[in-house]
């Protein structure tokens, strides 16, 4: 039987699923993710490992476990995972793609809402019973109806961002290195495409990162992109933290460098930056983008279906490619 070993609980069906088929390793805890060495006892001769984007897949794990042949990722990203190293040594990896882009998108719109409405301000005076009633001039915030939303990344997520933003007569532009067909571009009224990142921020009101973490897109967002962005205009990063400079963002929403933020991804998450944590133009919820029982379902079902392929001798569906 196939040693397969998750570092993390999944749903249910898929725990169920996977005890059927295969001969399964699972932390006695899913409080918090393994450390180095927990992970290499708990997955010593698998033949599988399930990590998720919580686990750095790092050469030293991978020499750790000389029986590994596919690492069958839990989620889209794969930054955690040394592909270069997996490469080397002949070891596939796999991702669970589209499964989670109408839940990804709905978040990056629910944060697109909240931030330039000052949702998360608004609710904490509810919480700890400071308002004072209604007033003309209390927590303005900026329409989000018939704005520019620039979007970094017109991929699947990207584009189920800008199908809602259509609902809300925003013009779309997108940034990324190639320009989509024009009957695409159409379909999303007539998309503007900005060859250069900088030239696009200078005149969006929100922009939105929908693109892969990568060396080439490591701290794509730094001080000198904040000060190209209007004063009025605010970030949302739901894909990785570190396409932002985090520290860089502080202080531009400190400075009022840029309206506000609205972030589900962090550059060390879990750990927050407190200066970042106690400023009252950012909407922070903790990556919950995929976080509904449907994803998380499917996306078990998509990693069922890679070791399945693998095992039967085919090529899974979702392999990714590494350099
Ligand atoms: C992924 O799968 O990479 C997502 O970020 C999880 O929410």
């Amino acid at each position: 039987m196939t040693r397969v070993c998750l570092t993390r609980h999944l749903t249910q069906p898929i725990m169920r699923r996977m005890g059927e088929l295969f001969e399964l390793a699972a932390p006695k805890q899913d409080e918090r993710a393994l450390t180095k060495a927990e992970l290499l006892a708990l997955a010593k001769d698998c033949d599988v490992l399930v990590p998720s984007l919580s686990d750095a897949i790092t050469a030293e794990i991978m020499d750790g476990l000389p029986t590994l042949k596919l690492i069958a990722n839990f989620g889209a990203g794969v930054d955690h995972i040394d592909l270069k190293h997996a490469k080397k040594k002949g070891i596939i990896i796999t991702n669970t793609p589209s499964v989670l882009t109408e839940d990804t998108a709905d978040v990056a719109f629910a944060l697109i809402l909240a931030t330039p409405r000052r949702l998360s301000e608004a609710a904490q005076e509810i919480r700890t019973n400071s308002w004072h009633g209604w007033s003309p001039m209390h927590l303005l915030g900026h329409r989000v109806n018939g704005k520019n939303l620039g979007i970094v990344g017109m991929g699947r997520i990207g584009q189920a961002v800008a199908r809602r933003a259509l609902g809300f007569n925003m013009k779309i532009h997108y940034h990324q290195r190639t320009r989509l067909h024009a009957d695409v571009e159409k379909e999303f009224g007539n998309a503007e495409y900005w060859p250069t990142l900088d030239d696009m921020l200078q005149e969006m009101d929100i922009v939105t990162l929908h693109c892969p973490h990568t060396p080439e897109t490591h701290r794509m967002i730094g001080a000198e992109q904040f000060r190209l962005m209007k004063p009025t205009s605010y970030l949302i990063n739901t894909a990785r933290g570190a396409l932002v400079h985090e520290q860089a963002l502080t202080h531009a929403l400190e400075a009022k460098v840029i309206a506000g933020a609205g972030l589900d991804v962090y550059e060390h998450a879990p750990n927050i930056p407190a200066e970042l944590r106690k400023l009252p133009n950012v909407v922070l919820v903790p990556h919950i983008s995929s976080a509904t029982v449907e994803s998380r379902t499917e996306m078990g079902e998509r990693v069922l279906i890679n070791i399945r392929s693998f095992i039967d001798g085919n090529m899974p569906p979702n392999v990714v490619l590494g350099d």
